[in-house]
């Protein structure tokens, strides 16, 4: 289908985070979950303001939407972004916090090992579908988790990581073992540089403006 909107490519091969997630999953989660938000948004803003819209600004614009296909379509805008966020947030290779992002855990955290476990936990305790962040906010990192579409930045909140805790993220490799799949996630997967990159943009972005 066409459309302003494209499905971004993943950016690793889809059997790249095996054996922690499987190819199998990523495939539906990739071609069927994720492209299905991007078909569906592009039905949706079909004819109207939302159709020259970046993403971020239709997620910003319908948030706190009322009518009903204002919160269809931040539904799906939000999940394009969510999943597109996702992805970027694994590496199937080892990363290490970048000296700025490790003493800013430091600072915040104790140490990684902290907030990874806080960051299990949130994703532990979202109850129903959702997603669990590491976020940057007044100057300072934060655990979030949100439920269904949301996401913090919709609140223009700067998002550093996230884990998608919808039952399709897990269930082919995991089934119901949502925590396993945390932890497995957390301890193979995570992507720090990714991290440590939105970290940096935040530092940009205030120079900017300055
Ligand atoms: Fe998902």
């Amino acid at each position: 289908m066409s459309g302003p909107f494209k499905l971004a490519p993943l950016p690793w091969d889809e059997k790249a985070l095996e054996p922690t997630i499987a190819a199998r999953t990523i495939s539906f989660h990739y071609h069927k979950h994720h492209q299905a938000y991007v078909d569906m948004l592009n039905k949706l803003v079909e004819g109207g303001k939302f159709a020259s819209m970046k993403l971020e600004e239709i997620v910003r614009a319908t948030a706190e939407g009322r009518e009903e296909k204002e919160k269809k379509i931040f539904n799906n805008a939000a999940q394009v972004w969510n999943h597109d966020f996702y992805w970027r947030s694994l590496s199937p290779a080892k990363t290490e916090p970048s000296p700025k992002l490790a003493s800013a855990i430091a600072r915040d955290f104790g140490d990684v090992s902290n907030l990874v476990s806080q960051l299990a936990e949130a994703g532990k305790t979202q109850f129903g579908s959702g997603w669990a962040w590491l976020v940057s906010k007044d100057g300072k990192l934060a655990i979030e988790k949100t439920a269904n579409a949301m996401t913090p930045m919709a609140r223009g909140v700067n998002c550093l990581l996230t884990i998608d805790v919808w039952e399709h993220a897990y269930y082919l490799d995991y089934q119901n073992a949502r925590p396993k799949y945390l932890e497995s996630v957390l301890a193979d997967l995570i992507n720090w540089d990714y991290a440590a990159r939105n970290l940096a943009q935040e530092d940009n972005a205030v120079r900017a403006a300055a």
